[in-house]
């Protein structure tokens, strides 16, 4: 099972409300280093953490990290973009290319350019990809499709990187009370439960975090008839 004691970890997006926590949480559970990575890194309280700088839509940067992190044992793609509006038709093409580059294309090719690294390890190793509850519920237009796309690459890589030992975690939740959700006023989880649900889960070498009933209602949803989710289909959905 990948312990997060000792470990070297790696947390993307580690400025914004659940990055701080995954880096916070890491140092609590005995991480020898983590590295602190953000489009504007900064300052930390903590030795054990290395700030660098990381745009996940950049493959320069990209490669930087993975020059400078030669070490890492435990990566964490957790940084992403919101989207302004519910639906496609109304999202620009600015913001659909960048949901598209930062939820998607930047975890994905993160996790390639790390696959080496992970995999010489000889195990005690992981990564945790954070979709979200809206993977299986598309009101959110590219944002939800971004997160399904994510799901799905997250289940193709936990194959792919099985004969390696490299243990591949997929987390899905419903609101969480960062700047993300601000604008929401309906029930959110607390960052700090969400990462000890999430650690505690890979530390158990558990595939997938359910974090809250809104994750395990709308995978079980999946398997219903679509009017089931979406009540606005009604008797159009056969
Ligand atoms: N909050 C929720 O309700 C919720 C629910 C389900 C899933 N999630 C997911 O949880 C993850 C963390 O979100 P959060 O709630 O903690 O929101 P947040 O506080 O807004 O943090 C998002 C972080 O992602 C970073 N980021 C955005 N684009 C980036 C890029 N191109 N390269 C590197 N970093 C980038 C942001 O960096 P800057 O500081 O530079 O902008 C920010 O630190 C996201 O993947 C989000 O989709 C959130």
């Amino acid at each position: 099972m990948p312990s997060l004691n000792g470990a070297v970890v790696l947390v993307t997006g580690a400025n914004g409300g659940i990055g701080t926590q995954f880096v916070r949480e890491a140092l609590a559970r005995g991480a020898a280093k983590v590295y602190a990575t953000a489009r504007n890194p900064r300052t930390w309280d903590d030795g054990r953490v290395v700030p660098l700088r990381l745009d996940v839509t950049d493959p320069v940067s990209i490669q930087a990290v993975v020059d400078a992190a030669p070490d890492v044992t435990v990566l964490i793609n957790n940084a992403g973009a919101g989207a302004s509006t519910p639906g496609i038709l109304s999202q620009t093409d600015e913001e659909i290319r960048s949901n598209v580059e930062t939820n998607f294309l930047g975890p994905i090719f993160l996790t390639r350019a790390f696959a080496p690294i992970l995999s010489s390890k000889g195990g005690n190793t992981a990564i945790i990809n954070i979709h979200s509850a809206l993977a299986w519920y598309a009101v959110m237009g590219i944002y939800s499709a971004t997160k399904a796309a994510l799901w799905s690459a997250t289940n193709s890589l936990r194959l792919e990187l099985l004969p390696a030992g490299v243990h591949v975690v997929g987390v899905h939740v419903g609101w969480v009370d960062t700047a993300m959700a601000a604008h929401i006023t309906d029930s959110k989880v607390d960052p700090a439960v969400l990462v000890s649900k999430v650690f505690d889960a890979t530390e158990a070498g558990e595939f997938e975090v359910l974090a809250d009933d809104t994750s395990v209602q709308l995978k079980a949803g999946l398997s219903a008839p679509l009017a089931a989710l979406y009540p606005q289909l009604g008797d159009t959905a056969v």
